[in-house]
């Protein structure tokens, strides 16, 4: 694979493993206030960021290249509230949309096709991820943080699938 789309790839797989990481950490503080329908949601979402990292882990190896794995930064553990933690997410994803646009652009410069097949799934993945999230934030924001319409909520999110 061409050099410049194998390192961003391989940084890729490192940032998909601090999403499931930083997801994970929240799910650890829901947990611990249980609120255990949000710590389910989570800990799937968290699920979901090691199978993209997998992807891309695959891909790498498919194209007979070698992966990189490097050190997993330490997430953070204190939130101030649960919608604070889902805007969070929010802005998270966010950055993950940006990251995955700049392979993608990495991949077109590069005319490295079958990369563009790949990235066009995480970028079909990410609107729905943030469609997702920001429609947690929209639902938390409507709690206006009394704890019986947050217990309500509680019981939706860990309705999700995983
Ligand atoms: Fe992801
Ligand atoms: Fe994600």
């Amino acid at each position: 694979m061409n050099k410049a789309v194998l390192t961003a790839m391989n940084e890729q797989v490192n940032h998909e493993m601090f999403s499931a990481y930083l997801y994970l950490s929240m799910s650890a503080w829901f947990e611990a206030r249980n609120l255990r329908g949000m710590a389910k949601w989570m800990r799937s979402q968290a699920g979901e960021e090691m199978e993209h990292a997998m992807k891309f882990y695959d891909f790498i190896f498919e194209r007979g290249d070698k992966v990189d794995l490097k050190a997993i930064e330490q997430p953070k553990s204190d939130f101030e509230s649960a919608q604070a933690i889902f805007e969070e997410a929010l802005a998270h994803e966010k950055k993950v949309t940006a990251l995955i646009n700049r392979i993608y652009d990495i991949a077109v410069a590069e005319k490295d096709y079958p990369a563009q097949v790949l990235l066009q799934w995480f970028i079909k993945e990410q609107v729905e991820e943030e469609d997702n999230v920001g429609q947690a934030v929209e639902m938390l924001k409507m709690t206006d943080g009394k704890s019986y319409q947050l217990l309500m909520l509680d019981g939706k999110f860990g309705a999700r699938a995983d």
